[in-house]
């Protein structure tokens, strides 16, 4: 048998599924003002480090051990902060966490999805979603939104009735667009699906609404994630969670890697959930400028979707790559989503610090007046 070339990727033996397609890519650029990844732009406060360091020498944060494979007390740190948060009484079994929320989704499709499965999204959403199934093998249905990008429950219950998707993603506030899908459109979905239904609630710290958890009693199949690295300002640190059924949790166990979670991780997430108040406490300072940061594009008379979360969708341009390059040439970096599904035009940037968002505004302003 001759050994496969690689002289080439092209000649690489990839699966043919994978062929051809692109793999997750923000542009990572230093030295400017990032607004294009959804961050949290205030870093953990000095006491939260400090903590860490202490918590790193312990003699209980043995790294020549294997961390706890089932990370029963970040899950337990978990359970209670997400009660305590959404109003819902959660167990430590109900919990589950990975690196990233990205992780946590990957095993939902691993153990519900995978080869001869279907997921289902309505988009535009967030663009890991059929990434992620790619990876497992699943197969993708995307169902457009409304013009405004908004979600009716005939829509989306039409939409499961036709595809029969073994996992359905509704995104709350969505990515990119911000825009709030009420919970009984969720309900409605839950109700009709066949399989199970994922809300991902990633910016759910910034929005107002009711959390999906208060469906999860009556919703066996029901998955609610979330994540630490947006309200907890901890995107570095990779904690995602998902709040479900125990039986949800323990099929997820069988497809996560041993000892996915490393003590490190563990250890900065339980710190940062002891620490929570301090550090949602940046949620209403980024809120503050979002709100601003509404207002003023608006005053430039471009268009603001509407938003519940860190972020907004602005636009639409003709040209929204040159305004993008524009913007970069002027030291603030946005996302450019505009070759998305339904994106044609739109411009996509998160809310900084006061000063950021300064400069944000300054440089469109500029841009275009120009
Ligand atoms: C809607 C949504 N879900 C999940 C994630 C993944 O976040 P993480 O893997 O950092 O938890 C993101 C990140 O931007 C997101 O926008």
């Amino acid at each position: 048998m001759t050994e496969p070339s690689v002289s080439g990727r092209s000649e690489l033996p990839v699966r043919d599924d994978l062929r051809g397609k692109t793999p997750y890519g923000a542009p990572q650029i230093a030295d400017v003002i990032q607004l294009n990844v959804n961050e949290n732009p205030y870093p953990p406060p000095p006491a939260l480090l400090a903590d860490l360091q202490r918590a790193l020498g312990e003699p209980g944060l043995a790294l020549n051990r294997y961390p706890d494979r089932d990370a029963v007390q970040l899950r337990t740190s978990l359970a209670w902060y997400l009660s305590d948060r959404t109003g819902v009484a959660l167990s430590m079994e109900q919990l589950w966490a990975a690196n990233g929320s990205n992780e946590v989704l990957q095993q939902v499709l691993q153990a519900f999805g995978g080869p001869g499965r279907v997921a289902l999204g309505f988009e535009p959403s967030y663009s890991m979603h059929p990434i992620l199934a790619a990876g497992t093998g699943t197969q993708w249905v995307g169902v457009p939104r409304a013009a405004d990008f908004t979600l009716s429950a005939e829509a989306a219950v039409a939409a499961v009735q036709e595809h029969r998707p073994d996992v359905v993603f509704v995104t709350t506030p969505n990515n990119p667009t911000g825009t709030v899908t009420p919970l009984d459109v969720v309900a409605a979905v839950c109700e009709v699906a066949p399989g199970m239904v994922v809300v991902d609630e990633a910016y759910a710290e910034f929005a107002s609404g009711p959390s999906a958890t208060t469906l999860l009693a009556e919703h066996p199949r029901l998955i609610v994630s979330r994540t630490m690295s947006k309200a907890f300002a901890l995107a570095g640190a990779r904690v995602g969670y998902l709040a479900a059924s125990a039986d949800v949790v323990d099929a997820l166990r069988l497809v996560r890697l041993p000892y996915h979670l490393s003590a490190i991780t563990q250890v900065v997430a339980r710190i940062a959930l002891a620490r929570m108040t301090e550090l949602l406490e940046t949620v209403e300072w980024v809120k503050r400028q979002r709100d601003r940061m509404v207002t003023e594009i608006g005053q430039l008379g471009l268009t603001v979707v509407p938003t519940d979360a860190n972020f907004l969708l602005f636009g639409p341009f003709d040209e929204p790559a040159l305004v993008w390059q524009a913007l970069l040439d002027r030291g603030v970096l946005v996302r450019d989503v505009s070759s998305g599904a339904g994106l044609a035009g739109w411009l996509r940037v998160n809310a900084g610090t006061p000063a950021e968002t300064t400069a944000f505004l300054s440089a469109l302003e500029e841009v275009v007046k120009r």
